[in-house]
Order: C-alpha cells, then structure tokens, then sequence
C-alpha cells in the first residue's frame, strides 16, 4: 500500500497570500483526517516573521480532532519550534534543509552544515521522547539559484542525516523542475545506499511533471508519497515554486497504475470546500471598453 501524507495545510497554505482563518485549517484538517490519508502536515513551528500564514500552529493543534491511525506532523527548524511542538501535542516532527547552499540560506539563515547542528539536538530530543523524525532534501533536483543538483551531494545529505538518527528522509522537488529520468538518476545513486522504506518522495508540480515523477519513484519502490489537495503549496524562498502535486492526482494516477492507495477523493475534494472562501481566485473583472481603447497600441 501507498502511503499519501498529505501536506496542503502546511506546504499548501505557506505560500498562500490569504492568511486563512484558524478555524478554516482545522475544518480543513478534521475532513482530511476522513480521507484515509496516513499523515497529514498540519503546520510548521518556524519564524512568523518568515511565515505569517502558519503562525496560528499551536492553536490549530489545539483545536483539530485527531482521528486514530492517522500522524499530526509539523515542521520544525529549531530546538525553539521543537519546544513549541512539545507544547502543542505534535505527534512527528519535519526538520528541513537543502542540497543547495544559496536556497539554505534563503530559507532558514544557514549553511547545510550549519542546519545539521541545529537539528542534532532537535532529533536527540525528539528520540527520547520517542517522536518519529522526518527530514526534509529540499532542492535535491533543481535550485532556483543554484540550477541542477548533482545525485552525489543528495546521496551524502541522506546519510548523513540518517546517522543522525532522522527516521524518514523526503526528497524534494522544491521548484518542480525534475523530469522522471532526474528521479531515476537520483534514486539509481540514492538505493544502493539507502533502504527505499527510509525514503519518501515530495514533488511540486511547476511543469506538470508531478504524476510521472509520483509514477518512477513508486516503480522503484518508494513507498511514501507527499502531496497537497487541490494542489495548494510552494515555499515563498524559492522563486519559481508551484503548488505540489495534488493529492487528488495522486490517488487517482496510483490507482489507476494498480497500487492500494486507500484514499476517497471525493472526501479530499469535501475538505478543500472549506477554503474555498479564501483560496479560489475570483474571476478577473472585465476591462473597462476605455482601459481596451489603446492609442499606442501598433496592433
Ligand atoms: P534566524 O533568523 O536565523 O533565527 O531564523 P534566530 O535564531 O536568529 O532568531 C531570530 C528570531 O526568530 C528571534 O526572534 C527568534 O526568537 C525567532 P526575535 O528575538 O527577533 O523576536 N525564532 C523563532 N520563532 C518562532 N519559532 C521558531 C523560531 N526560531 C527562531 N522556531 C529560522 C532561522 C529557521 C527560525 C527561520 O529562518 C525560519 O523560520 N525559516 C523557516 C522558513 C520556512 O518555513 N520555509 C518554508 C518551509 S520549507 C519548504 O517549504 C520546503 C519543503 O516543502 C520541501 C520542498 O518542497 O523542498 C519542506
Ligand atoms: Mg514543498
């Protein structure tokens, strides 16, 4: 069976404009919880100078009703976010890095080096408290700044963030600019290495390649699959991002290729009702027949 951990309250709303209202997220993470995915990312414990969007994290914990079988994860970057995480009840944690120097400097004000220190205590903690810890490879493909990502620097990241002690490690599309030949090349380097059910996979869509890349990585045997319902999401320090695949998508494409997916997408459709009021771009108002009267116009 596949395992969908759905992150459009997190991933999805963090590049929203809208700042969504706390009760709309937990409607949207209570209808989630019916769906049968098996984790749901519900925020992240970051700066709410960097991320506004998320700053609610500790009241939609507090709020949301948690259904039995399913995982509340959240991303945290910091033993400071990991305290506030504790406090919160979360029941998994997601620290997060890069392949890339430049985005990792962008996005959490260090180097990946540096992002590993921070997270040593973080999963030390974390494993004394016997909370499962996952890690993010953002850019492990493509970088805004930084262009292709070489497998090998990916490779070294996953084990060196495994031997610290990181349960699952996600490898990520930040840009959604990977192509299904880019995921073969990366896990033909990643597998001889790195057992698959240690590895899950998060793509965004920005080319529309999202499935196809979904599709490769399950035909070698991935197992975990990151999406976002409606296909919400991208990360505002990397220009360019997209949303993520969407998770309707997912389940349907999955299915469709013969894997037990075990997701409704009608109840997935059910939970994005609830942002409709602040997410569905309204139709752009008609030009005014003065704005269409162009005197400069050579056309
Ligand atoms: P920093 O400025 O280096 O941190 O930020 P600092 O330790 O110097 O602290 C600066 C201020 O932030 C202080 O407040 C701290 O208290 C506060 P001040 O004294 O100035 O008032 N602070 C915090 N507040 C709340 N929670 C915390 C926290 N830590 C410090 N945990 C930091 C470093 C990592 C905190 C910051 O850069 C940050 O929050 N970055 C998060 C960026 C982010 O969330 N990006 C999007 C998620 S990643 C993503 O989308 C990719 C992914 O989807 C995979 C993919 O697609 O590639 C996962
Ligand atoms: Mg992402």
């Amino acid at each position: 069976m596949i395992k969908i951990v759905e992150v459009g309250p997190r991933d999805g709303l963090q590049n929203e404009t809208a700042l969504v209202p706390a009760g709309a997220k937990v409607a949207f993470v209570d209808a989630l919880s019916e769906t049968g995915v098996s984790e749901i990312e519900v925020s992240a414990f970051v700066s709410p100078r960097m991320i506004p969007q998320l700053r609610d994290a500790t009241a939609v914990f507090q709020r949301i009703r948690r259904k039995k079988g399913v995982i509340y994860s959240a991303l945290v970057p910091n033993i400071k976010g990991f305290e506030n995480a504790i406090a919160a009840d979360v029941e998994k944690i997601a620290v997060f890095t890069a392949a890339s120097e430049t985005f990792n400097q962008k996005n959490i004000n260090t180097t990946v080096d540096g992002s590993l220190d921070r997270f040593r205590p973080v999963v030390k903690q974390a494993g004394k408290l016997g909370l499962p810890v996952r890690g993010y490879i953002s850019t492990a493909f493509w970088c805004a700044f930084e262009g292709k990502i070489a497998p090998g620097p990916v490779v070294e990241l996953t084990q060196r963030m495994m031997d610290m002690g990181i349960d699952e490690i996600s490898i990520s599309d930040t840009i959604g600019k990977a192509t299904p030949e880019d995921v073969a090349r990366l896990l033909d380097a990643l597998l001889p290495k790195v057992p698959a059910d240690r590895l899950a996979v998060h793509f965004h869509d920005t080319y529309g390649r999202g499935i196809a890349n979904v599709l490769k990585s399950v035909s070698y045997g991935i197992g975990v699959v990151d999406a976002s319902t409606g296909g919400l999401g991208g990360c505002p320090f990397a220009p360019g991002a997209t949303g993520n695949v969407s998770t309707e998508a997912v389940v349907a494409a999955l299915t469709q290729a013969g894997q037990t997916v075990n997701v409704d997408i009608k109840g997935l459709v059910r939970a994005l009702k609830f942002l409709d009021p602040y997410l569905l771009a309204k139709p752009p108002a008609l030009p005014s027949p003065e704005s269409l009267a162009c005197s400069t116009c050579e056309f």
